[in-house]
């Protein structure tokens, strides 16, 4: 019986990972990508950025795990096999690290931190005009679990908060709004908006120049669910005219960010290198141990991805 855990992926080792399934399963046969034997004895392959055809060449593979809780890196291997279930994790300590980012963000923009730190290196003190709280609207695109719990946040602070998701969705205390004509509603209302789309067929290029020109002037960008969703020349025009205000990118269209790009330098562009939300092992686990147990139990999976809806 193949019962092999192959931990496909260069991020990092995989000890954290072994360890807490272990924990929970008793001792694992987990195998890493470098030494990964006989390829038939793999029963489930956690998987982050694998290399194309990896999985397709697991012959006994019963379980595609995605190590993020993004799928588009596991669904650009067009060689996936077919009919093999793929799940993903759920990450409680990664939703919470996300809506942690958005939120820092949003409000050193929205207290004009920036400012005073330019004020201070210059030694003036020089109030800033002052903007309430409940006129400084948010836009939240993507109600998932990681849009939903920014949401709330944002919404606890006081801010007036609205998300945008594909298909309906009510949820008590956020005005919701779907399909084309509710993008670009929820844009002119977005005074901060914040991006959690999954990337899609669909999403890719979805901040693009037309969106962009929907936003309120002077709104501010946080983008951390892929760069796939923006299109980097519009962004940047929109920068340079002043547009927008400014704009915290943590995901890129080319990962690592290439050394050449304007994002760098450009004085309204905060970078980070994709770290709004990293998966930990302590809280990702749970879901993907039930799930270990599920597929030997023959029940059926949970936090499942439908391949088509590409999430
Ligand atoms: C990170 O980018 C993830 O998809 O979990």
């Amino acid at each position: 019986m193949p019962d092999a855990i192959a931990y496909i992926s260069r991020d990092t080792d995989g000890v954290l990972w072994k360890k807490a399934l272990e924990a929970a399963l008793g001792p694992l046969d987990f195998r890493t990508l470098d030494a990964l034997g006989d390829k038939a004895d793999i029963e489930v392959a956690l998987a982050w950025k694998p290399p194309r055809g990896l999985i397709a060449s697991l012959p006994n593979v019963k379980m595609i795990v995605s190590l993020g809780m993004g799928v588009d890196h596991l669904l650009a291997d067009d060689r996936l096999p077919d009919g093999v279930p793929i799940t993903r994790i759920m990450d409680d300590g990664l939703v919470g690290q996300m809506s942690e980012y958005a939120i820092y963000w949003a409000l050193r923009h929205h207290r004009d931190i920036d400012k005073y730190a330019a004020s201070q290196r210059a030694k003036q003190w020089k109030p800033e005009d002052f903007v309430d709280t409940i006129h400084r609207r948010i836009g939240i695109l993507g109600l998932g679990t990681i849009g939903q719990d920014t949401a709330n946040k944002f919404a606890a602070l006081g801010f007036p908060t609205a998300g945008w998701s594909r298909t309906q969705k009510s949820l008590p205390g956020l005005e919701t709004f779907h399909g084309p004509d509710g993008f670009r509603r929820l844009l002119a209302e977005s005074d901060i908006l914040v991006n959690v789309l999954p990337l899609t067929r669909e999403t890719r290029g979805i901040l693009n120049a037309e969106a962009f020109a929907a936003l309120p002037k002077g709104a501010y960008l946080i983008n951390m669910a892929r760069g796939g969703h923006v299109v980097d020349e519009a962004l940047l025009a929109a920068l340079d005219s002043g547009h927008l205000s400014g704009a915290t990118l943590d995901v890129f269209n080319i990962e690592p960010l290439p050394p050449e790009h304007r994002y760098w330098t450009h004085p309204r562009v905060q970078v980070t290198p994709h770290i709004a939300g990293a998966t930990n092992p302590r809280t990702a686990s749970p879901g993907v141990i039930e799930n270990i147990r599920r597929l030997k139990a023959g029940q059926p999976l949970i936090h499942t991805v439908d391949p088509k809806s590409g999430y």
